[in-house]
């Protein structure tokens, strides 16, 4: 089969979409198909329409790739995807109104609001916050990934400069709850058949999950299932499951969850095109159900051609 890896492009995840690609091709290829690797640019349009491909894996990270743009280009040259659609996809990467519909569905969000930066902040903006979320809280892009623009604060100043930090990346910023307890995180799968897979602990020698620890080799180890009471692992998984399906995902999703001492699932995000690289945590939670990486990969490429060959589209006039 003629595939087609999409991979790099432009957002801030660029590197790490680079390595995921890499994978994913090198995946495909043992496999036997017939594999192109293409960095997305404003040429990828036309090698799409004649590159005669019967499927594009798409392994592009954050914005222009994983939120629902690119989706949209596949859908107008009715190339089959992987992945989920253009509304999951725009949705969940917006961080405040994929909380809005977690939380709207009954699932745990820790409390959030959405600020405008347009003009920088005053000192009562945050004064007001700290006395709103208590200290710390969180502030991050309400548009971004890998921990890129993320700030813990722990006192008024932190608060100040995570503010102008998050506005960096995106004029929207969200100020949340800190969420005490186990990092989590919940692959799934629905290929199509939904299927949860086990949840996985992440320890991280740095202080935060941040961009350093995701992404450098033995900076942060994933234990699987989690150390958690079976009972918060189950409602975790659930959690995931109902996140995925709320949120209108498709293929493969990865939810970010803090279990708290009390054994709630606090959900964080919903990644679509979650990460693929060696270090990576989907992958990983896949091998702990029996799933090797090419498996999951052809799994992909199989579900979006099956996808596409049911879907209907408008009727004729
Ligand atoms: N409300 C929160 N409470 C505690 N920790 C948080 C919270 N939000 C984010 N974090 C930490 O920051 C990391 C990144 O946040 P997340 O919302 O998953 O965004 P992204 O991974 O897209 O940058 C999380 O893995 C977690 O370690
Ligand atoms: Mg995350």
């Amino acid at each position: 089969m003629r595939i087609a890896v999409l991979r790099g492009g432009r957002s801030a995840e660029r590197d790490v979409s680079l390595r995921s690609g890499a994978q994913v091709e090198e995946a495909l290829r043992k496999r036997g198909h017939d594999v192109t690797g293409i960095d997305l640019d404003l040429n990828t349009w036309d090698v799409l329409r004649d590159g005669n491909f019967a499927c594009v894996f798409n392994a592009l990270h954050g914005r222009l790739g994983e939120d629902g743009t690119v989706q949209g280009m596949l859908e107008l040259l009715a190339l089959p995807y992987t992945g989920s659609g253009v509304l999951a996809s725009a949705l969940c990467m917006d961080k405040a109104r994929a909380n809005a519909v977690m939380a709207g569905a009954g699932l745990h969000v820790p409390e959030f609001e959405e600020l405008e930066l347009k003009q920088g902040m005053s000192a009562d903006t945050v004064e007001r916050l700290v006395s709103h979320f208590g200290l710390p809280l969180v502030i991050k892009p309400v548009r971004e990934g890998s921990t890129i623009g993320l700030t813990i604060a722990r006192d008024a100043d932190q608060v100040a400069s995570g503010l102008v930090l998050a506005a960096r990346y995106d004029r929207r910023v969200l100020v949340q709850r800190f969420a005490a307890g186990t990092e989590i995180t919940v692959g799934v799968l629905a290929t199509p058949d939904l299927q949860v897979l086990p949840t996985l602990e992440i320890v991280s020698d740095n202080p935060v999950y941040d961009y350093d620890a995701k992404y450098t080799a033995g900076k942060s180890h994933h234990i699987i299932p989690a150390r958690i009471p079976e009972a918060a692992r189950a409602a975790a998984s659930e959690a995931a499951g109902r996140a995925f399906t709320v949120l209108g995902c498709s293929g493969m999703g990865r939810v970010d969850i803090i279990v708290d001492a009390g054994g709630t699932p606090w959900l964080l995000e919903l990644n679509t095109v979650p990460g693929l690289t060696a270090l990576s945590l989907l992958p990983d939670a896949a091998r702990a159900a029996g799933i090797g990486f090419d498996d999951l990969c052809q799994r992909l490429v199989d579900h979006a051609i099956g996808r596409h060959q049911h879907h209907v589209g408008p009727p004729a006039e």
